[in-house]
């Protein structure tokens, strides 16, 4: 029930015509739907509500492979609120493997991030690169996978998919990834505001390149890649500068103007990404959907659904700014547990 889901959804049911999907999600931004035309979860066979950190065992009978992509999603909520989101990302994601494991599951496949590389030199980081996680998002990742590693065996195969910064269009859209946010920016008031100094290296994907490579690790043999693979997800053309991607968009959307913080401190996140490993062992599988084609089906997207909001830094398409809100009227606590009131 988030921004990747709803593409995931879509592809494993158009790969896998005869199996049961089932969802569980806490609900945090169940009301944050694109258009009001559909709600993604119709497309699943059974949608559970509940939190991971309490993971009922009895979900997990005749499941074959979780994709596991519950979690905390961006350094800005995880400095927020860094011991729930080791919670969430780290300890709850430990248990549920443990329990899958027990309860005969044979594929977990865990959404994982590159920005556990933090700062890099100018060299594109390998799987076999040191990990420098900066912030408590970033570490969330870092000590599941260390600790997945152990749990896999030959019946319990794991894949950790790092995969690059996300963008492109969804039925949960965010708008707090980097691509996302200047192309609203640029539709909205035809201006494009860089946080940074724009020097940063990102790595990108679509969202729909996520659901494919989610799909090839749902099938894979454990002689590609073994029984436990942590792997970078996404395309060697595809790492960036973030003032690339400013001025890409730039150049897609008529009169649009481009500023740029020159007076930001310089953003540690800067990391170039080797794709080579995910390329041999998927090639059937590799990101189809570029730059410009991701710009477009946004602008397309957003003009589609009327955007102007201007101030939508400040909107429910970041998700920070939700989960502040629902706390504010009482309905999360501060572990960000519904509270119920009767
Ligand atoms: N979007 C990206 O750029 C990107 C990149 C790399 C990895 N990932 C990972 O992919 C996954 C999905 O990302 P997204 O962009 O869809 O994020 P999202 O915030 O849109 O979705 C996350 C979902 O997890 C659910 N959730 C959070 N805490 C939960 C809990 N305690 N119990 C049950 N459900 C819970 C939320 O309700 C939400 O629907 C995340 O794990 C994220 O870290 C995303």
């Amino acid at each position: 029930m988030g921004y990747v889901g709803p593409s995931v959804v879509n592809q494993l049911g158009t790969s896998y015509p005869g199996s049961t999907l089932v969802g569980f999600d806490i609900g945090y931004f169940g009301n944050c739907i694109t258009s009001t035309e559909i709600l993604p979860e119709c497309r699943v066979d059974l949608q559970y509500f509940a939190d991971i950190r309490q993971f009922p065992e009895e979900v997990l009978s005749g499941v074959g492979a979780i994709v596991h992509l519950a979690g905390i999603s961006n350094d800005p909520i995880g400095n927020r609120f860094e011991e729930v989101t080791l919670d969430i990302n780290y300890r709850a994601s430990i248990e549920l493997a443990k329990k899958a494991k027990e309860a005969g599951v044979k594929s977990f496949i865990f959404a994982s991030s590159c920005s556990m590389y933090g700062t890099a030199d100018d060299s594109a980081r390998t799987e076999k690169s040191p990990l420098n996680p900066l912030t408590a998002y970033a570490k969330s990742k870092a000590f599941t996978e260390r600790d997945l590693k152990p749990l896999a065996s030959e019946r319990f195969k794991i894949t950790s998919l790092r995969f690059s910064t996300a963008c492109g269009w969804s039925d949960r859209l965010r708008l707090d990834l980097v691509l996302n946010d200047f192309v609203a920016g640029a539709v909205a008031s035809r201006r494009i505001t860089i946080l940074s100094d724009g020097t940063p290296w990102r790595p990108l994907i679509n969202v729909k390149d996520m659901a494919r490579a989610i799909d090839w690790a749902v099938g894979r043999d454990a002689a590609d890649g073994g029984e436990f693979l942590a792997i970078n997800v996404g395309s060697d053309d595809w790492n960036y500068q973030v003032r690339d991607l400013a001025e890409a968009v730039a150049s897609q959307i008529p009169e649009v103007g481009v500023s740029i913080n020159k007076d930001a401190q310089p953003d540690k996140r800067s990391y170039k990404v080797s794709f080579e490993l995910f390329r041999r062992l998927a090639p059937q599988h590799q990101p189809q959907v570029d730059l410009i084609a991701s710009i477009r089906e946004l602008k397309e997207g957003l003009e589609d659904i009327e955007f102007n909001d201007q101030d939508f830094r400040n909107s429910n398409f970041m998700r920070l700014n939700i989960l502040t809100r629902l706390q504010k009227k009482g309905l999360l606590n501060d572990k960000l547990e519904w509270i119920s009131k009767l």
